[in-house]
């Protein structure tokens, strides 16, 4: 029997002039709101500033899943946090204390989340399964949205899922989730499935959370 499926869309490349608009097209039917936050350092591309995703967050009709992809995470992670984030994922590579960090996350009431970019191993990581409430393995390097699914990351989804055995940790993808590769990520383990220009290309974004979400519970 399959488990629960979340649908995550990211506002990354949705249209950015609008973007109350674009959050309303999907709000019915999604789990989260992703936010991509980028700093030009950790990777190559800036997105909002604190004030900026502060503002989304308050305005946002879904609980607001952060994904920070900052160098020297470690305090920004508190602010978003206070600034009313569902969820905040950290960098491993980025953070200097991520235990201190993931347990700063959570005494804001947020849950804390813990990312591996394509080249990072979870066998490196597993101390810190008692402290996350998800771990996000990226499919794609992090920067951009519309690049290709990393099908290679399927290994390391099956070996975190294994680890997190019967733990209630969230296994999050994000990078190139369609509907050609969703049930791929399923099927190795993921629960939680971040979708940003799948979702904002398509001509009716809510039909396509719901088309994705059926596709990941086989339907
Ligand atoms: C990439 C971001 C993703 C991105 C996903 O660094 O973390 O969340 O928006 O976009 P798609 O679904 O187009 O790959
Ligand atoms: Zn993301």
């Amino acid at each position: 029997m399959l488990g629960e499926v979340r649908i995550t869309p990211s506002i990354l490349n949705a249209d950015k002039s609008h973007l109350q608009s674009e959050i309303v097209k999907i709000a019915q039917v999604s789990d989260l709101l992703h936010l991509d936050i980028m700093d030009n350092h950790f990777v190559p591309n800036l997105t909002w500033d604190l004030d900026a995703a502060s503002t989304i967050i308050k305005e946002s009709p879904l609980p607001v899943d952060s994904h920070l992809m900052v160098a020297d995470v470690d305090e920004i992670a508190v602010a978003y946090a206070e600034a009313g984030s569902a969820s905040v994922t950290i960098h491993a590579e980025a953070c200097r204390d991520i235990r201190q960090t993931l347990r700063n996350i959570k005494a804001y009431g947020s849950r804390a989340s813990l990312a591996l970019k394509p080249a990072s191993q979870i066998s490196d990581y597993v101390d810190f399964l008692n402290e996350v409430d998800m771990i996000l393995i990226m499919t794609v390097e992090p920067g951009f949205g519309g690049q290709k699914f990393m099908v290679e990351m399927m290994a390391k989804v099956q070996e975190t899922k294994k680890l997190i055995g019967s733990r209630d940790i969230w296994l999050q993808v994000d990078g190139g989730v369609s509907l050609e590769t969703i049930e791929i990520a399923r099927e190795a383990g993921a629960d939680t499935f971040v979708a940003g220009s799948a979702v904002f290309s398509s001509s009716d974004p809510a039909q396509m959370v719901n088309m994705l979400r059926a596709r990941a519970m086989g339907q």
